[in-house]
């Protein structure tokens, strides 16, 4: 094992806990985003319709986002001397995202990515909370891929209010 540092910041060992604590976080925060890229890979290839288009290629370029977080949540987990789990570990939770009934309803969609997105946004806030004064480093992470996710939710709720201008929803 490499020699380990005291004194501050959370890779000295007095923070072990902590560090335990804020690698848990990390591993949800990880399984988040990868199980958006998958949903956001299914959506962006099933919805019918003219206006699905612009659905999908938001969710398009999303995939590309999560995946970027997703990796860095993971080299972040290795930094912390924790270990990026296996495919095995992973339990799905976004029943809200699973193909609707319909491949024309968008609005089941939409809907489903401001869940998505609500989730994480709640998360990473835990996530900055937990690491105040003791993890700055992946206080800056959580708080810069914060950003993204209020963005991409903003994003969704500009399409739901132009549906439920409509009173389509
Ligand atoms: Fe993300
Ligand atoms: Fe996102």
């Amino acid at each position: 094992m490499a020699t380990r540092m005291t004194g501050p910041g959370i890779l000295a060992t007095e923070n072990d806990e902590k560090r335990a604590e804020i690698l848990a976080l990390l591993e949800q925060a990880y399984w988040m985003e990868i199980e958006s890229v998958m949903s956001y890979l299914t959506n962006s290839i099933n919805p019918d319709g003219v206006r699905a288009q612009e659905i999908r290629e938001a969710l398009e370029e999303d995939i590309q986002e999560e995946l970027g977080h997703a990796r860095l949540f993971a080299n972040r987990i290795k930094e912390l001397h924790g270990i990026v789990p296996g495919s095995l570990d992973f339990n799905p939770e976004q029943t809200y995202l699973q193909p609707p009934g319909e491949q024309t309803d968008v609005v089941h969609v939409i809907k489903g990515v401001i869940e998505a997105e609500t989730g994480a946004i709640e998360h990473y806030n835990r996530i900055i909370e937990a690491t105040d004064g003791v993890d700055w480093a992946t206080q800056d992470t959580a708080i810069e891929i914060l950003r993204d996710e209020e963005g991409h939710r903003r994003l969704f709720e500009g399409f739901l209010r132009e549906y439920e201008a409509e009173g389509r929803v």
